[in-house]
């Protein structure tokens, strides 16, 4: 049995290797975008991050995070309204998961997480960071005002 246990993980360790070497498979797409992690800041769109209207029931919600919130931290948008996330983080690694949806981002410093979320019923949705992130980790946490 030991040597099962053994041997498979050595085949385990040596299928991530030829992955991540050999066929240069990395994280995640929506990772794709990158901007140095000391100029998100300085540089669009996340210069001003906000709610911006794209199109009828479209929105762009840019969204900057950081020890410990969001700007903007609150966002208010009619029922029926798709809101494409644009966010990332200027500090350390942040989350926003938005509980009840399919939207869960892992937020990396100076990687721009994009997903797209339709809001179909009236109420208030709590977003919240997922990636422990320090001692106000729990504190970190904004709002989407469905109406
Ligand atoms: Cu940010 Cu936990």
């Amino acid at each position: 049995w030991l040597a099962i246990g053994t041997g498979s993980l050595v085949l385990f360790l040596l299928v991530t290797g030829v992955m991540a070497v050999a066929m240069g498979l990395n994280p995640p797409d929506g990772l794709a975008t990158t901007i140095e992690p000391d100029q998100v800041e300085a540089q669009a769109p996340f210069d001003h991050p906000g709610l911006e209207q794209i199109g009828p029931n479209e929105y762009k919600a840019t969204i900057l995070s950081y020890a410990f919130g969001y700007d903007p931290n609150t966002i208010t948008i009619p029922v029926g309204s798709t809101v494409h996330f644009e966010v990332t983080t200027k500090d350390v690694v942040h989350g926003l998961h938005v509980p009840g949806t399919p939207t869960n981002l892992m937020l990396v410093p100076g990687h721009i997480a994009e997903y797209s979320q339709t809001f179909n019923e009236p109420g208030e949705f709590l977003f919240l960071c997922h990636e422990y992130c320090g001692i106000g980790h729990e504190l970190m946490y904004g709002k989407i005002i469905v109406e």
